[in-house]
C-alpha cells in the first residue's frame, strides 16, 4: 500500500469531533476504498481547553494555524471551524501554497465562494465541499456527478435541520419554539448563533451552492430572498393540517420564466409530497430534471457524525487526485467563479405561487364578502377557506388558500384586506408550493 495521506484538521467542534472519529473507526475500511490510508497527523484549535468526545493520541497539536496550511508535511487542510474569518484568510493561505482543502463552512462559500474558487482554480488546487450542503446526504455529487446529463429545473429541500427540528416539535407535541430550539442546540444541529438556522440565513447559504451547481450560475447569496420561521404559529400549523398541508422550512431554486427563484421561507406542501414526510432535524432535497424526472435525497443533514461523513468522502476524492494535473479536476464546480451572472435572479414580488393567509377578523355580518371581494378584484381566487368559530364571543379565525398568483397582486389584496375595520392586526401569510403536482 502507498504512504499515508496527512490530514490537518482545523476545528475541533461538533464536526471535527466526528472527523476524527470516523477517520479512526473506519480506518480499514477507508483505506482499502483509498489504496492508502488517510491519517488525521495535525490539529488545531482555539480552544484546548474544552472537554472532547474523541481521542487525539499521536496527533500533533499546532498552537498556530496559519502554520499547519503552510506544512509540507500536511497534504490536505480540512476547515471545520466554521465562520468566516480566519477560515477564509487560513483557506486562501493554504490555496497559496498549493494545498488543496475540504470544507464544511456553507457561510464562507455561499458568501465569499467565488473568490475562493477562483483562486484554487489559478492555482490549480482543489477544494471540497459536499459536507457544506445536507450533512451527510452526497447531495453535491448527485447534482455534479450523478444527474450530470440533465438539465436541472429545480432543486428544493428542507436544508436546515434545526428549523425542521423546530416546526416538528411545534406540530407533533404543541412545543413552544424556545424550547424546541433548545433541545435542538443540545443535540448539536444548530448554528453557534442558532439565529442563522431560525431566520432562514444557513438554509440560503445552502440554497446559494446547490443553485450554484444545479444551474452553473456564480455564487449568488445576496440575491436569495430569505424569511425565517419565527413567526409560524401553533395554530398556522393545525389550521394548514386541516386543509391538507404540512409547514416546512423549505429552500427552493426552480428555474421560471424570467430567471431563476432563490427563495427561502416556511412553505405549505401537500401532505402526500415527500418533503411533508421529513420530520425531526431530518434533510431531504427533490430534484426535477428532464431525463431523470424527480429523485429524492433524504438523511441527516446536520451533527458531528453525518456531516463528517461528507468531509471524509471529499477526503477520499481530494487523495485519489494527489499530484494528478489540475485539469483532472476543473471544472469539477459545474460553475465559473469568474463568471459575469447571466441568470437573472426573480425579485420576490414577482414569484408565482399560491398563498396562505390567516385572519382574526370580527363576527360581523358581511366579513367575508368583503375580503372575498378584495380577492376577486384583483383576480385572485379562493382555493380552499376555513373558518373557525368565534372565540370569546368577539372573534373568528378564517385561513385562506389562494390561487398560484404573482406576490405583488397577493400583497395589494393583503393590504388591502388589513384597511378593513373589522380586520384584527396580525394576519400570517406563508407561501404554498404544490411543485406541479409533482
Ligand atoms: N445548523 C445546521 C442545521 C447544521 O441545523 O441544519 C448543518 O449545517
Amino acid at each position: 500500500m502507498s504512504a499515508p495521506v496527512r490530514i490537518g484538521l482545523l476545528g475541533l467542534g461538533t464536526v471535527g469531533q466526528g472527523v476524527v472519529r470516523l477517520l479512526q473507526k473506519n480506518r480499514d475500511e477507508i483505506a482499502r476504498r483509498l489504496g492508502r490510508p488517510l491519517v488525521l497527523t495535525h490539529v488545531y484549535t482555539r480552544e484546548w481547553s474544552r472537554r472532547r468526545e474523541c481521542d487525539l493520541s499521536g496527533v500533533t497539536q499546532v498552537r498556530e494555524a496559519r502554520q499547519m496550511v503552510r506544512d509540507p508535511a500536511v497534504d490536505v487542510a480540512v476547515e471545520v471551524m466554521g465562520g468566516l474569518s480566519p477560515a477564509r484568510e487560513l483557506i486562501l493561505e493554504a490555496i497559496a501554497h498549493g494545498k488543496p482543502v475540504v470544507t464544511a463552512n456553507k457561510a464562507l462559500l455561499a458568501e465569499d465562494g467565488n473568490r475562493i474558487f477562483s483562486a484554487a482554480r489559478e492555482r490549480g488546487v482543489r477544494v471540497a465541499f459536499e459536507a457544506s450542503v445536507g450533512g451527510g446526504i452526497p447531495i453535491l455529487k448527485v447534482i455534479r456527478e450523478g444527474l450530470a446529463g440533465n438539465r436541472l429545473e429545480e432543486v428544493a429541500g428542507i436544508v436546515n435541520g434545526t428549523g425542521n427540528y423546530i416546526l416538528t416539535q411545534m406540530s407533533e407535541h404543541g412545543v413552544d419554539f424556545a424550547a424546541a430550539l433548545a433541545e435542538a442546540q443540545a443535540r448539536g444541529y444548530a448554528e453557534a448563533d442558532p439565529r442563522l438556522d431560525v431566520d432562514g440565513i444557513d438554509a440560503a447559504h445552502k440554497l446559494t451552492i446547490l443553485a450554484a451547481l444545479a444551474f452553473g450560475m456564480p455564487l449568488a447569496f445576496q440575491s436569495v430572498a430569505i424569511e425565517g420561521i419565527a413567526a409560524v404559529t401553533v395554530q398556522d400549523i393545525q389550521l394548514s393540517r386541516e386543509l391538507g398541508y404540512r409547514i416546512k422550512p423549505l429552500a427552493i431554486a426552480k428555474r421560471a420564466a424570467a430567471g431563476v427563484e432563490l427563495r427561502v421561507h416556511p412553505t405549505l406542501i401537500p401532505q402526500a409530497h415527500l418533503l411533508a414526510q421529513v420530520d425531526g432535524a431530518l434533510n431531504a432535497v427533490v430534484v426535477q430534471s428532464d431525463a431523470a424526472g424527480t429523485t429524492g435525497y433524504y438523511g441527516r443533514g446536520a451533527g458531528g457524525d453525518a456531516t463528517a461523513s461528507a468531509v471524509v468522502a471529499d477526503l477520499l476524492d481530494v487523495a485519489r487526485l494527489l499530484g494528478a494535473d489540475a485539469r483532472h479536476f476543473w471544472p469539477p464546480l459545474g460553475f465559473d467563479p469568474d463568471a459575469v451572472q447571466t441568470l437573472s435572479v426573480v425579485a420576490l414580488r414577482d414569484v408565482e405561487c399560491a398563498h396562505y393567509l390567516r385572519l382574526r377578523v370580527a363576527d360581523t355580518p358581511g366579513v367575508l364578502k368583503a375580503i372575498t371581494s378584495i380577492l376577486a378584484e384583483l383576480d385572485i381566487s379562493i382555493e380552499a377557506i376555513l373558518q373557525k368559530e368565534p372565540q370569546n364571543r368577539q372573534d373568528a379565525t378564517l385561513a385562506i388558500l389562494t390561487s398560484v398568483v404573482p406576490e405583488h397582486r397577493f400583497n395589494a389584496a393583503l393590504d388591502k384586506i388589513r384597511g378593513l375595520p373589522f380586520v384584527r392586526p396580525g394576519p400570517s401569510h406563508l407561501r404554498v408550493e404544490h411543485f406541479n403536482g409533482k
